[in-house]
């Protein structure tokens, strides 16, 4: 069987970047891993979710033969890229907040970040925000709640309009016009936030930009035996999914099936 393309998150956040990437390739097969016993990533000590991440990642390229690895995870992608890339043999494709397009887009050049307490804090963010929106006044906002609401709306259908109303209240007094959505849950609840924060708010994440990254990469020689476009009528796309808590819900069970994935599977962590 052709090799898949590993997309890796701490819970149902990577499927925002997973749909963008099937939209352009939609003939390859996929595996989705994601680490819901540790989530939320955001709270999580530096050196707890480097290690954390390269160990489980590592696994299942091996185990599945992954041709690329996309870590759709800004809080991971913070911190695991270097370590992540000298383990492995196989091309690494991190997300980034998209800060540069929302810095060039924005008329007032008051913009902000909505991401996890994690990824507000880093380095790595506050380099990318002095190389590319220097011109701008960038306020940031950490939020781990949202991403459990991301979470509990594939669960159970519902979010609570109500409560998102009260987290958003700080962007909203900001004054901004452009929001990057600097976290891979949020594009899952784009509807709702747009809702709240009202039209004369963009929102902006990387999903499309990241696909484009990953079409790219494929069209490399180097990258050998995943499936090319004429080769890929004969053989069936594959999605298989692999989370590392205990049990999932229902909900996400069904929410995965409707998405096409055909194994839902736990993967154990390699500290059990
Ligand atoms: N989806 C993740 C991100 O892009 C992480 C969410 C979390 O586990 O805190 O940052």
């Amino acid at each position: 069987m052709s090799r898949p393309i590993l997309v890796f998150d701490s819970g149902i956040g990577g499927l925002s970047v997973l749909a963008e990437i099937r939209k352009l390739l939609p003939r390859q097969h996929y595996c989705y891993l994601f680490d819901n016993a540790r989530l939320p990533y955001g709270e999580l000590d530096e050196q707890v979710l480097v290690s954390g991440c390269v160990a489980l990642i590592s696994q299942l390229v091996a185990r599945i033969d992954a041709a690329i690895v996309v870590v759709a995870c800004n809080t991971a992608s913070t911190v695991v890229l270097p370590a992540l890339r000298s383990q492995l043999s196989i091309p690494v494709v991190g997300v980034v907040p998209a800060i540069k397009p929302a810095a060039r887009i924005s008329a007032s050049k008051r913009i902000g970040l909505l991401a996890t307490p994690g990824t507000v804090k880093r380095h790595y963010t506050h380099t990318l925000i002095s190389q590319f929106a220097d011109d701008c006044h960038v306020e940031l906002f950490g939020c781990s709640e949202l991403v459990l609401m991301a979470e509990q709306k594939i669960e159970s259908g519902q979010l609570d309009m109500q409560r998102l109303a009260e987290l958003l209240a700080p962007v909203i007094a900001a004054d901004i016009d452009v929001l990057v959505l600097g976290c891979t849950h949020f594009p899952m609840i784009r509807h709702e936030l747009q809702q709240v924060l009202g039209p004369e708010v963009t929102l902006l994440d990387s999903g499309a930009a990241i696909a484009k990254r990953v079409a790219s990469l494929l069209g490399q020689s180097h990258i050998s035996n995943v499936v090319s476009d004429q080769q890929g009528q004969g053989e069936q796309p594959q999605l298989q999914a692999f989370y590392t808590k205990a049990e999932i819900g229902e909900g996400l069970q069904t929410a995965l099936v409707d998405c096409g994935f055909s194994t839902i599977e736990r993967i154990a962590t390699t500290n059990e």
